[in-house]
């Protein structure tokens, strides 16, 4: 998988990426992550990006020009899956929109700033719009991160087990089930009897539980999914 992420603040994805199990997954060849800066695509020599709202009112709007220049050289050079633009009216992220992600060869992640992008970027490049949540950040870097962290950790081999994906919350609209390590025994606060028995039958069945108990009591929309 190839993963293409425009941006106007292209540093805040660098350190991002340099780590842990992304920086695994790259070095692994895995998923080969490109971070463009939209200013190297401005149309003029101040490399200005943004530009008033035609109408008036408050914030700047990232101009087409430049994204259009920078879309249309990666498409030049590649077939894209999706352009994916990170926006809080976007649809909402789920686990199930990621994983078809997963599947997907080359995706281009757009991010937004100040009050957005010109809509005609919207109208005419991008295929999909992503909200991570309904808030509001103040640029799309963190949404792009976000996504791309939970496509790429799907990725066969990318984690060491790789059943662990499978038993995420979400993967079955269930909770995650508690987890123990050592020591068994922590000042009096003990870990429960049967994770110790060495049953997997009866700790599979203790887990099912345990996660049913969680959703109830944390996120019951899930269960009425
Ligand atoms: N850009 C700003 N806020 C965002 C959000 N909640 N999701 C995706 N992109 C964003």
């Amino acid at each position: 998988m190839r993963i293409d992420i425009i941006s106007c603040v292209p540093s805040l994805l660098d350190s991002f990426f340099a780590h842990s199990i992304l920086k695994r997954a790259q070095q692994g060849g895995f998923v080969e992550v490109a971070v463009h800066d939209i200013r190297d695509y401005s149309v003029n020599k101040h490399r200005t990006i943004d530009d008033y709202a035609f109408g008036g009112g408050a914030g700047m709007v990232l101009q087409i020009e430049p994204i259009a220049r920078c879309i249309r050289q990666l498409q030049s050079e590649r077939i894209y899956d999706e352009v994916i633009y990170l926006t809080p009216d976007g649809e909402l992220m789920q686990q199930r929109m990621v994983n078809q992600l997963s599947l997907k060869g080359n995706l281009i992640m757009l991010c937004g700033h100040y009050k957005g992008v010109d809509q005609r970027v919207r109208d005419l490049f991008v295929t999909q719009e992503i909200s991570i949540g309904d808030y509001v950040l103040s640029g799309g870097e963190l949404a792009a991160a976000v996504l791309a962290d939970a496509i790429i950790r799907l990725l066969p081999g990318v984690l060491n087990d790789e059943t662990s994906a499978l038993t995420d919350s979400f993967q079955d609209n269930l909770l995650a089930p508690p987890v123990y390590s050592r020591p068994a025994d922590f000042e009096g606060s003990k870990v429960p009897e049967i994770l110790m028995s060495g049953h997997e039958a009866k700790i599979d069945a203790w887990r099912y539980e345990q996660s049913i108990e969680r959703t109830k009591a944390r996120r019951p929309d899930l269960l009425k999914l």
